[in-house]
């Protein structure tokens, strides 16, 4: 097989076979073919696409190009959670203890990375004592005892979407729905998933920003997933605004717990109970998507989602005590709120300029090197729909520096207030199950 008759037989249009796409793969991993050859191939697949067998393919070829974790010594169906990523988003650890306490196990790898505030492992580690330096063994284990651990990305996990993602960054060909469907899948089918939910975020927080690209995003994810044999399914759910009031690491604890205890904002909430649902189903742990959410809605009203909240803290070193005391989090030095200058109604609050505000306070990381300040960040006093009167406070900036003027005018710039009444935006656009 040669490198140069694959690239023309894909920008002729053409499918590739399996064994071709293992060849590319493995060439790739290997570093038998060059960074130009595959530049040029992915240019071909940016523009013919690729069929439904290339990408299921492509995707187990990521999959055996490292690593995979083994979660056969755990007891249950293991759904695995991924969202496409927004501004504020919290449900990872609202998700985590809630669909653990009704017996779904959650055996969660997760990573730091870069973004408007740390990953769920930044997030925990606000609580004093937390660590997610645990043995394989012993993360097995808390797993099938508390249903719920947390343990930090280790190992040699989808070597080659790890060369494939970063040379598509420098060549303008991230944007391809099979490239980031089969890149994305790869990922949680090395980790271990048996079953697969996705929230795929729309709006001008999101990866993808409009209600079509999400879609045919959801689409390929989820077949791709049926195709390999791991249940898949996506929630289409709106990223236009942050979800939830709070953006930064404590904050954001803060704030899964007053879920738990069924007192978190109303878009969380519903969220965390439409895809725990799925979980819960696809874990078989219920009948009936129905039947699914009335377990996790007596599971927040009976305080065992928040009891299985201190336990996994507890077991990781975790001072569990913060559920109770949430003071105990890190506390910013300054809380400074954001006045609105008019009366009337939010209109739009964009959210991927909300999320560089918290950055510019330290919520997030800029580079690899960057120091993350878990105390700081936003909490949001309103949201799309809501009415203010001048003076009011739209947001409170918890900060460890006194002078947040920059922060202030990105905020102001990107909170829009009209003067006629505006609706709250649609929350889930839409459930793909096949
Ligand atoms: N996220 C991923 O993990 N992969 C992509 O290709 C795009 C976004
Ligand atoms: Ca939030």
């Amino acid at each position: 097989m040669r490198i140069v008759d694959l690239i023309e037989k894909k920008r002729d249009g053409l499918e590739l076979t399996k064994d071709e796409i293992d060849f590319i793969i493995k060439g790739y991993t290997e570093g038998s073919i060059p960074d130009y050859q595959i530049s040029a191939l992915t240019m071909a697949i940016f523009f013919k696409g690729m069929t439904e067998d290339e990408r299921a393919n492509l995707t187990m070829a990521m999959v055996d190009s490292g690593d995979k974790i083994d979660l056969s010594q755990i007891e249950g169906i293991k759904v695995d959670k991924h969202s496409t990523g927004g501004v504020g988003d919290t449900t990872t650890l609202v998700l985590g203890p809630l669909v653990a306490a009704v017996g779904v196990p959650v055996a969660k790898m997760s990573g730091r990375g870069l973004g408007h505030t740390g990953g769920t492992i930044d997030k925990l580690e606000s609580i004093k004592g937390f660590h997610v330096e645990i043995k394989n063994e012993e993360f097995i284990e808390l797993v099938n005892k508390n249903k719920i651990a947390v343990i930090g990305q280790s190992g040699n996990l989808t070597p080659a979407d790890k060369k494939l993602y970063a040379l598509r960054d420098v060549t303008a060909t991230v944007d391809s729905i099979p490239l980031i469907a089969s890149s994305i899948m790869s990922k949680k089918i090395a980790a271990g998933a048996d079953a697969i939910v996705l929230d795929v975020k729309t709006g001008a927080g999101a990866f993808m920003k409009t209600l079509d690209d999400s879609r045919d995003l959801a689409q390929a994810m989820v077949q791709i997933g049926h195709n390999v044999g791991r249940k898949t399914m996506a929630v289409i759910s709106d990223m236009s605004q942050p979800l939830g009031f709070a953006v930064g690491n404590a904050l954001e604890v803060k704030e899964a717990i007053n879920t738990l205890k069924g007192e978190g904002p109303k878009d969380l909430t519903e969220l965390c109970l439409t895809l725990g649902s799925h979980m819960v189903f696809l874990a078989q742990k219920a009948d009936s998507l129905a039947e699914a959410r009335k377990m996790l809605e007596k599971a927040i009203q009976d305080g065992s989602a928040l009891e299985k909240f201190k336990d996994f803290l507890s077991s990781q070193g975790g001072d569990s005590s913060i559920v109770d005391d949430p003071a105990k989090l890190p506390q910013a030095a300054y809380q400074i709120e954001l006045e609105s200058k008019e009366d009337g109604y939010v209109s739009e609050i964009v959210a991927d300029e909300v999320g560089t505000a918290a950055m510019l306070l330290g919520a997030g990381r800029a580079t690899k090197e960057s120091n993350i300040d878990l105390a700081v960040g936003l909490v949001l006093r309103k949201k799309i729909g809501d009415q203010v009167a001048k003076g009011e406070s739209l947001v409170t900036i918890y900060s460890n520096f006194e002078d947040v003027n920059e922060v202030k005018e990105k905020l102001y710039s990107n909170i829009k207030i009209t003067s006629t009444a505006v609706k709250a935006p649609i929350l889930i656009y839409e459930e793909i199950m096949k």
